[in-house]
């Protein structure tokens, strides 16, 4: 692509950085502070109808599929309507139940992904309502489907998704208050999170000024063989996708597990070789979190936590802002982007190019 990099050594720390604008682009035009939810124009979806949804599923690959997860859970607990998301290759060759009060959501930065296009192809042939969370404004699959959101991140280069996933998560927090709000998500409620997503530009802004301490944290782990991550309900895609991005760029092999999985199997894994990136919000689940931390320590297992305070069990604590309970894991996910990008940095890895893979998968 011939975009430059502004100053940036590569693509994806120039992307990296482009977070604050981007989710401030996401936001803009669409919060209605009157009537405390959002405005999407080209959804294309009325309320009467929005009422009858009875269930969502969210489809994608890669980046895009785990940014469904945490949007499937965002539609869950805002507009409580049960949703899930699933890679769409999976769910295509699986000949799957089409529901006609499910709503479908494809997922997408490229907007042309050959295994979420068919899904999305083969939804609409059997009359299924399919909408798109899309990046590529006039792409095919913003084009195949009958509404849907721009994420607006602006052109993303680097071959690993960082800010469009940002931005996508955050266009799910905006779909989830506009159903939320047709639904039961109170004033106050509706309220409270326009101010949380009114706050991620400045906070983003605050995780990217301790660069320089992920930057030594990622020096230490550089040499690693293998590297585990874990995160419960909300922190799980979140431990998913900082896993993917791990090996996607520096070749560490990585594993992303539900804490509450470890003691059924993957605890056997645990060493002083295997170092554990644990996903720690001040939520509901701050005690199970740091049960989990404790039997890592106790198998002498090195552990980096990202968290809203230092954590005492852990060998190094990545501080991030809090926000809504809801928010956390659009921030949570971005020092571990910055991990990401420092470990492959500090292993001599071509960073926007990594080995066998191509930014937009066209074929199947
Ligand atoms: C992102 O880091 C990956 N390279 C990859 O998983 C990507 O998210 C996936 O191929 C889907 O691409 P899309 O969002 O353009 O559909």
């Amino acid at each position: 692509a011939s975009y430059d990099m502004g100053g940036h050594d590569t693509f994806m720390h120039k992307e990296i950085c482009e977070q604050p604008d981007a989710v401030d682009r996401v936001l803009r035009g669409r919060i209605d502070d009157r009537f405390s939810t959002v405005h999407l124009g080209g959804l294309n979806l009325d309320p009467r109808e929005a009422r009858t949804i009875r269930r969502i599923k969210i489809l994608g690959c890669g980046t895009s599929y785990h940014a469904g997860l945490i949007g499937a859970g965002l539609i869950e607990s805002m507009a409580r309507i049960p949703a899930d998301a699933e890679p769409a290759s999976e769910f295509r060759y699986r000949n799957p139940v089409v529901d006609p009060d499910t709503l479908y959501i494809a997922v997408s930065q490229s907007g042309e992904t050959y295994d979420v296009l068919a899904a999305v192809q083969e939804l609409k042939r059997k009359g299924a309502r399919v909408l798109g969370v899309v990046n590529v404004v006039g792409s095919a699959i913003a084009r195949e489907a009958d509404g849907g959101v721009y994420v607006h991140a602006g052109p993303e280069v680097c071959v690993v998704s960082t800010k469009c996933f940002t931005n996508t998560v955050t266009a799910f927090a905006l779909l989830a208050l506009h159903l939320g709000r047709i639904r039961d998500l109170s004033v106050t409620d509706g309220k409270r999170i326009i101010e949380g997503l009114r706050k991620l530009p400045a906070q983003i802004e605050e995780i990217l000024k301790t660069e320089d301490q992920i930057k030594e944290i990622a020096e230490q782990y550089a040499g690693a063989q293998s590297m585990m991550f874990i995160g419960r309900v909300r922190g799980y895609p979140v431990a998913l996708e900082a896993s993917l991005k791990l090996k996607e760029i520096s070749y560490i092999h990585a594993e992303a597990y539900p804490a509450s999985e470890l003691k059924h199997g993957p605890l056997a894994l645990i060493e002083p070789a295997l170092p554990t990136v644990a996903i720690v919000p001040d939520d509901d689940l701050l005690e199970k979190n740091r049960a989990a931390l404790e039997e890592i320590k106790a198998r002498s297992g090195r552990i980096l936590a990202v968290a809203h305070q230092p954590q005492a069990k852990a060998d190094h604590t990545i501080v991030v802002p809090k926000n809504e309970d809801e928010l956390d894991p659009i921030l949570m996910g971005i020092p571990l982007q910055l991990l990401a990008y420092h470990t492959a940095l500090a292993m001599g890895r071509d960073i926007d190019k990594p080995r066998n893979l191509a930014k937009s998968v066209t074929v199947e």
